[in-house]
């Protein structure tokens, strides 16, 4: 059999985060490294009912289970890597320069900066359990903001994340309480990496002049 995929944790040095303690980032990194585990046992178990070539009619509620669940723990993994790395420690900023291009491409898509702040800040505010993330859709460099149920349920399939906040409960509760989260959002904003986000948005569209953007 080829060899089975294994993830490694990632490491992030992030302590020393404004309005974010690092008690909240150590216990964020053990549920992280949870993901990574839970993604590399299900791979294997899964690999383990194909090893035979096939999915006898026997295993299909057990492998129908382990699959579904694959999505919650693989996209628990890669969403709080795209999280761990969209921040960083001496920020003093909370907005992206002017001069962006995640600045223009955010101005391009909903008219101003301002608005697309004001939508990615409110779907930060929605109650439920999950993520805010801006997108960026490859065909035609326009960004948009999901809300994303747990970690798997909204995820736009070929859109690339941009910017990503982690809205669990988990994320911030040992700093405010569950009724604060519009602070902890602010927090969030003081730490954004916008170089890690400008480095993420599409290089065909970032080396294009404006005015031949379609
Ligand atoms: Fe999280």
């Amino acid at each position: 059999m080829s060899e089975i995929p294994t993830y490694k944790p990632r490491q992030f040095d992030l302590s020393g985060l404004n309005g974010i303690s690092d008690q909240t980032l150590e216990m964020h990194f053990k549920l992280y490294e949870g993901y990574v585990k839970e993604t590399n046992k299900l791979t294997e178990k899964i690999s383990a009912f194909l090893a035979d070539g096939r999915v006898d009619q026997e295993e299909m509620p057990a492998y129908s289970e382990l699959t579904r669940r694959m999505g919650f723990e693989y996209n628990g993994m890669v969403l709080h890597e795209y999280y761990f790395e969209n921040m960083k420690k001496g920020s003093t900023t909370t907005d992206p320069e002017k001069s962006s291009n995640f600045f223009s491409a955010a101005a391009d898509s909903f008219g101003t900066y301002d608005i697309w702040k004001a939508d990615f800040v409110g779907i930060g505010k929605m109650r439920g359990v999950g993520w805010a993330i801006c997108y960026q859709n490859p065909q035609n460099g326009r960004l948009s903001n999901h809300w994303i149920t747990l970690h798997e349920v909204g995820n736009v399939s070929g859109f690339a994340p941009v910017l990503v906040m982690d809205v669990w409960e988990h994320a911030f509760l040992l700093d405010y309480k569950p009724a604060e989260r519009p602070k902890y959002i602010e927090a969030f904003f003081s730490n954004i990496d916008w170089d890690a986000c400008e480095s993420r948005l599409i290089k065909s569209e970032r080396s294009r002049p404006a005015g031949e953007r379609g």
